[in-house]
């Protein structure tokens, strides 16, 4: 049986891991079903999607080349990044802090028999040992997280010169501003919530959009030559809905590339780890001063 806990105890939690763990015990009950089976298309390479995110994440992967590799899985939630990275012959390790999502990615890994190591823990104080992983996967998680101390913890534990690839929603702070403002929280929210999220939609209290702050944080920490937008208007004021609008979304902010950074809803990037990191956080306190101080109110998820 696979360890469902870091190889060292839990460390202790903040409040905001422990209202992420409870969230995520309802969102697992409700999904498991739907989650328990997985599709394969994006890692067969033979088809490209290049207005969809996710599978021109898979299009860096691919680039990466993950046989034989080790790999991390950050916030790994239902497993299937993980199973899709082992069939892709990777050595793969993933961990999250739900012990009911973790549950369903190791039933999901033993039907397709493929192995994943699954530990729980939190993304900003890792159990693994320093320079453990060639490759990190990062994909909507550190909107959860404290970034900078997730940031060091996953440079901590990756090799010199491991790759990162990396797909989080984004929202410039310009924009979030707008987002924001009386009128647009009052009137408008409302009703594209309502379009979007036809039942309750999945944002936790304490997730955060990441900015162009986080990125600079990013960049800190790895050598990444582009980064590409997506969704500046799809999932944000439509719901995916066919290909045409994801399509003319993306053309939209490939055309208008200069601005692409303030008006994308999610990015794509790659790079190369280039600094080693300091070592363990050894201080006490749960969030890092630069979240402390970075952190607002919960902005609204679409
Ligand atoms: C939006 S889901 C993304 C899951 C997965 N990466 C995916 O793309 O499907 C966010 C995940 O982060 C996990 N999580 C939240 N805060 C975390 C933290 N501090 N450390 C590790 N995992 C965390 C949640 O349990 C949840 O599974």
């Amino acid at each position: 049986m696979i360890p469902m806990q870091g190889k060292n105890a839990l460390p202790e939690l903040s409040q905001r891991q422990r209202r992420e763990i409870e969230y995520h015990k309802d969102h697992a009950r409700q999904y498991a079903e739907k989650y328990r089976s997985i599709d394969f298309a994006v890692v067969s390479f033979t088809e490209r999607r290049w207005w969809n995110a996710y599978w021109e994440m898979y299009r860096h992967i691919a680039l990466a080349d993950m046989h034989g590799r080790r790999a991390l899985v950050v916030g790994c939630g239902f497993g299937h990044d993980a199973v899709l990275l082992a069939k892709l012959g990777a050595q793969v390790s993933a961990f999250d802090l739900s012990a009911e999502l973790l549950a369903i990615g190791q039933d999901l890994a033993a039907r397709y028999e493929l192995n994943v190591d699954f530990q729980q823990m939190p993304a900003e104080r890792l159990s693994y040992q320093d320079g453990e992983f060639d490759f990190v996967l990062i994909v909507d998680i550190l909107h959860h997280c404290d970034v900078p101390r997730a940031l060091s913890e996953l440079a901590r534990v990756s090799k010199p010169g491991a790759t990162w690839v990396i797909d989080e929603i984004y929202t410039h702070s310009a924009l979030q501003l707008v987002r924001e403002s009386t009128v647009i929280m009052r009137f408008v929210y409302p009703l594209v919530s309502q379009l979007l999220y036809a039942g309750k939609p999945y944002i936790t209290d304490d997730e955060r959009k990441l900015d162009e702050r986080d990125v600079a944080e990013i960049r800190h920490w790895i050598r990444a030559d582009r980064i590409d937008y997506y969704e500046a208007i799809v999932k944000r004021f439509v719901p995916v809905r066919g290909r045409a609008l994801s399509k003319l979304d993306r053309l939209l902010l490939v055309g208008l590339r200069p601005v692409a950074p303030l008006l994308g809803g999610r990015f794509v990037m790659s790079g190369v780890l280039e600094r080693a990191a300091a070592g363990r956080i050894v201080d006490s306190g749960l969030n890092s001063a630069a979240t402390r101080a970075h952190e607002r109110a919960p902005a609204p998820g679409c």
